[in-house]
């Protein structure tokens, strides 16, 4: 590997002569603002010790992906969170696809991007099309609203789980069953705890609603049932697999679409740029996810004894990514806390990177540039009419409210 400094080097320098980081970044002021403490973490080196969790980190993008690329040494198995799963049982069954290295890994990828395709998203196009231009349509005359309340929360909960043919009633239980998850990747703090009350019945929610007899026909669900039909995989892989779109396609793309909304609202010079140059429509929600990561954290584990650059990794160091510190890197994007739509974002590691890069950032990109394209059409002007609040998250970073005005178009 030759992206960190000082590869030359051949004797390896050990963890304890790393640079320490005594900061807690799941700290609740940190996961407010991450990027009050980015530059601090990315400026401690290449890599450094996060002294409050006995862990590794690293923020800079060079160095996180190449980690993200060496699935190799660098696995998922042992958890994507601060709990190693070697040591811990995990508080479920593992993702089969998030939570594993090949050769499992392989296989339920591959099933799962045979469901997850292009035709199929095409498929549902005029249904979410459909939808996203009567939101934004009723949301227009309102003119005051709240980003998440009232687009954000309410879209993705709308088209997605029609298409995985998940039932209507209890998709209540979605929201906080995802906050769930994505804490548990963080130290058990308050913040983990405020998401456990109600945890149990969202969870058999979410287990009865991933059953093969409680799925629509023509979903995306019943297709995976349909793999293990024929042979692809276990009934039991088909219900985690399904778990899966619910664990991760939901708060993800709430987070993501209300990031976008506040982007846009915050940069009214980037809104008049998207209305007169429709061909940077596209780039926009990319942009939005590398500005303000929706994944802010994940976590690797070294599966064997290796080496990043000049440094020996005992088997079993886990790592910390820090994926919105990346997106920042000056090292990697100039003016990097600037919302620029006409950059090229390519190349951030907001839906990650390597063989688990997301399995649904179609899906994402497709509803955002949805919602995106009919806001465009409709109004004239957005702003933010009120302070943006955050909802915390061990490792995503969401909002909870975004007080907007709209101008017709
Ligand atoms: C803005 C929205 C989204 C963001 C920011 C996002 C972010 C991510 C990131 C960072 C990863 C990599 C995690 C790692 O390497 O450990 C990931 C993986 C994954 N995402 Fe997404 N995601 C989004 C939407 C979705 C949607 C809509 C789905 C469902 C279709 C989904 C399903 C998954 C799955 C199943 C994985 C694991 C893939 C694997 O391990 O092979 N995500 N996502």
């Amino acid at each position: 590997m030759d992206t960190i400094e000082g590869t030359s080097a051949t004797a390896h320098a050990v963890l304890a002569d790393l640079p320490v980081v005594d900061l807690d970044p799941f700290a609740e002021d940190v996961l407010a603002d991450p990027y009050s403490v980015d530059h601090r973490l990315r400026e401690a080196g290449a890599l450094f010790q996060l002294s409050r969790y006995g862990i590794l980190g690293t923020a800079r993008h060079a160095e996180v992906a190449a980690i993200l690329a060496d699935w190799q040494a660098f696995g998922s198995s042992r958890g994507v969170g601060l709990q190693d799963f070697l040591k811990e049982p995990p508080w479920r069954a593992p993702s089969l696809l998030l939570e594993t290295d090949p050769p499992v890994h392989s296989q339920m990828r591959r099933l799962m991007n045979g469901v997850v395709s292009l035709p199929a998203l095409k498929a549902v196009l005029p249904r979410w099309t459909a939808r996203a231009e009567a939101l934004v349509d009723a949301l227009a005359a309102k003119r005051r609203f709240d980003g998440m309340e009232e687009l954000a929360e309410v879209y993705p909960l709308d088209v997605f789980p029609d298409t995985i043919g998940i039932a209507r009633d209890g998709r209540e239980h979605l929201l906080p069953y995802a906050a769930a998850v994505f804490n548990a990747y963080g130290p058990k703090n308050a913040v983990w705890e405020s998401t456990e009350v109600g945890l149990p019945d969202a969870v058999e929610w979410v287990n009865q609603a991933c059953r093969r007899e409680n799925l629509g026909p023509d979903g995306w669900g019943m297709q995976v049932y349909a793999a293990a039909d024929r042979g692809e995989c276990t009934e039991d892989e088909a219900h985690r697999l399904v778990r899966s779109f619910l664990s991760a396609g939901i708060d993800t793309t709430v987070s993501g679409i209300g990031t976008l909304l506040l982007a846009l609202a915050s940069h009214p010079d980037q809104w008049a740029r998207l209305r007169a140059e429709p061909d940077l429509q596209k780039r926009a929600f990319d942009e939005s996810l590398r500005w303000d990561s929706t994944a802010q954290v994940f976590c690797r584990t070294a599966m064997h004894d290796c080496t990043l650059g000049p440094v020996a990794i005992p088997q079993g160091t886990k790592i910390l990514l820090f994926l919105g510190a990346a997106n920042r890197d000056p090292r990697r994007w100039d003016n990097p806390d600037r919302f620029d739509v006409s950059r090229s974002s390519s190349g951030h590691v907001g839906f990650g990177f390597g063989i688990h890069q997301c399995l649904g950032q179609m899906v994402a990109r497709q509803e955002a540039g949805l919602v995106l394209k009919a806001m465009l059409q409709r109004f004239a002007t957005i702003r933010l009419a009120g302070a943006p609040e955050r909802r915390l998250n061990n490792s995503l970073h969401p909002l909870a409210r975004l007080p907007l005005e709209v101008t017709p178009a």
